[in-house]
């Protein structure tokens, strides 16, 4: 008996399996109804009175450890099953990543980048908290100009606000580089309206600019002909009606005829075949030598749109809120547009 127990004890011991199936195996040649523990345990009745307490705790440290054995392996192999590598099936396709979309806004400010990239122009940025001198003085805005009232514009200080135009860029452009250049500068505005439909507190602009020997009115024309036909097509026609804006003389405002319609009139065009698009002008000569470029030298023409506006007619966007509402059944719409 004494033998027998200390045999299976060192079997114990020495035991190892691969498999859960082996765990089980073990579990059932040892501690089953008829495994080798429990028939030593039968057995234990034969054993004399004499021995009987020390055999009885032998049995009962062998017991013990071929449980414990067991239930160690067990754990081991519950643990591993995630991992075990047979599970898993490396034919299935992979779960695929659902796909985001560009904000059209986003979009729209590319796809003109773009166009105008292939002319030359490149890009510059300024930062959205001006000072009076960029946003306003430097671009010829009198003293008493409506823009300069708290009603228009959002200051933050007597000298700051939240710039109300992309023009501050151009301030900060011609006065760090040396002509020529040709520039696109892109950015969100601010002023102080009323958020509906067709307004709102901040949106989007594109300026663009170029500055020169021999510029003229005639460049200006070509190069947003250019522009607009790359970008609404081929079929598009353009024109101009005379506007005021301190920085630029003669200023003008671009019509598009009216993408939607094709000009014979609609809701979007008001039943006019036009669609204005952009203000833009020649850049004042006092604006040139505000910014210590030499106006007898040098000319130049600029441009503003709203980028929220060429969204709106691309898009066929009819509420400028949904722009900012991050909606998803809005932006879900754009998925796969470059
Ligand atoms: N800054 C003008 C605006 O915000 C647009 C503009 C830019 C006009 C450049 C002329 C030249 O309305």
């Amino acid at each position: 008996m004494q033998e027998k127990i200390t045999t299976l004890l060192a079997e114990i011991e020495n035991f190892r399996a691969e498999n859960k199936e082996q765990v089980e195996a073990f579990r059932i040649q040892l501690l089953s109804k008829k495994g080798a523990v429990s028939l030593l345990f039968d057995d234990f009745r034969n054993v004399p009175a004499a021995e009987k307490k020390a055999i009885g705790q032998q049995l009962n440290v062998l017991k013990n450890a071929a449980q414990e054995k067991i239930n160690a392996l067990k754990e081991q192999f519950d643990n591993s099953t995630e991992q075990s590598h047979t599970d898993i099936d490396l034919t299935l396709p992979g779960e695929p990543y659902p796909l985001g979309s560009r904000h059209p806004i986003s979009l729209v400010r590319e796809q003109i980048l773009n166009i105008f990239s292939r002319l030359g122009f490149s890009l510059a940025e300024g930062p959205e908290v001006e000072d009076d001198w960029h946003n306003f003085s430097a671009l010829n805005f009198a003293e008493n100009h409506p823009a300069r009232d708290m009603q228009d514009t959002f200051f933050i200080s007597d000298n700051y606000a939240l710039r109300t135009h992309t023009s501050s860029i151009q301030v900060r452009v011609m006065e760090s580089r040396k002509p020529p250049m040709r520039i696109l500068a892109p950015g969100r505005v601010y002023r102080k309206e009323a958020i509906s439909a067709r307004a709102h507190c901040f949106f989007h602009q594109l300026e663009g600019f170029y500055i020169n020997t021999d510029v003229s009115f005639a460049d200006l024309k070509q190069t947003l002909y250019y522009f607009v036909q790359e970008f609404f097509g081929k079929d598009t026609k353009i024109r101009f009606r005379p506007s005021y804006f301190p920085f630029t003389e003669p200023s003008a405002e671009m019509d598009i005829s009216c993408n939607i319609c094709g000009g014979s009139g609609c809701g979007v065009c008001k039943h006019s075949g036009w669609v204005e698009i952009l203000g833009c002008g020649m850049i004042d000569p006092a604006v040139l030598d505000n910014c210590k470029i030499d106006s007898n030298k040098f000319k130049g023409f600029a441009f503003g749109m709203g980028i929220e506006r060429i969204t709106m007619l691309k898009y066929q966007v009819k509420d400028l809120r949904l722009f900012s509402e991050n909606d998803q059944r809005f932006l879900r719409q754009f998925e796969g547009e470059v």
